[in-house]
């Protein structure tokens, strides 16, 4: 996969998750069209990083506070891991930060000895699959009626670590 670090804005930090920032990603999968989880949801998460990985990309403008400007999130089972979301601030958008979160994520996942990485995507999401496609993933198969609000499959993606 090719290395996408060498952006220059934004100088972007990624961190883990905090559960101060529950609220502010909340919105980001929000305004990223993204049915939001539950703070409870991420109560959970956050308390269990045996199993879980959720990050955050901030940046620091001068004289603002920091804000977040990307999510993602990953369940790490025994030898796969699952990307459950990732999300880049509407404004930031074709910049490296998804990228830099995903190979973050991926990191992780070959680090705790997983062997492949899984997600599921609205086949209709056409962005999040070239993006996924432009990191390495590819399709393996369809999941019928898995979405709700609206109704549709879902397609599998995935990649070897
Ligand atoms: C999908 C998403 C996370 C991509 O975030 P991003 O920060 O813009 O992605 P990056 O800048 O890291 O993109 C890296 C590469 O992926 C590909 N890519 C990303 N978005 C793309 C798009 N809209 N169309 C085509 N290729 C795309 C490109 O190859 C891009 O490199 P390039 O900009 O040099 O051409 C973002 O569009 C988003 O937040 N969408 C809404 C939420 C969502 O649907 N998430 C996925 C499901 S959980």
């Amino acid at each position: 996969m090719a290395s996408r670090l060498n952006y220059s804005f934004p100088a972007v930090r990624i961190e883990n998750m905090s559960l101060q920032q529950i609220d502010e990603v909340r919105r980001l999968e929000q305004e990223g069209g993204l049915e939001p989880w539950l703070p409870e949801d991420y109560h959970i998460i956050l308390q269990e990083p045996n199993l879980w990985l959720a990050l955050t990309a901030s940046i620091a403008e001068e004289g603002s506070p920091e804000k977040i400007i990307g999510t993602g999130l990953a369940r790490f089972l025994t030898t796969e891991m699952e990307l459950c979301k990732i999300v880049t601030a509407v404004g930031f958008r074709r910049m490296g930060v998804a990228v830099q979160l995903l190979h973050r994520l991926l990191d992780e996942g070959r680090h705790r000895q997983c062997r492949a990485c899984f997600l599921e995507v609205r086949p209709s999401n056409l962005n999040a699959i070239r993006f996924y496609e432009a990191n390495g993933f590819r399709s393996v198969g369809m999941r019928p009626c898995y979405y709700a609000n609206p109704e549709e499959n879902a397609l599998i993606m995935a990649c070897e670590l």
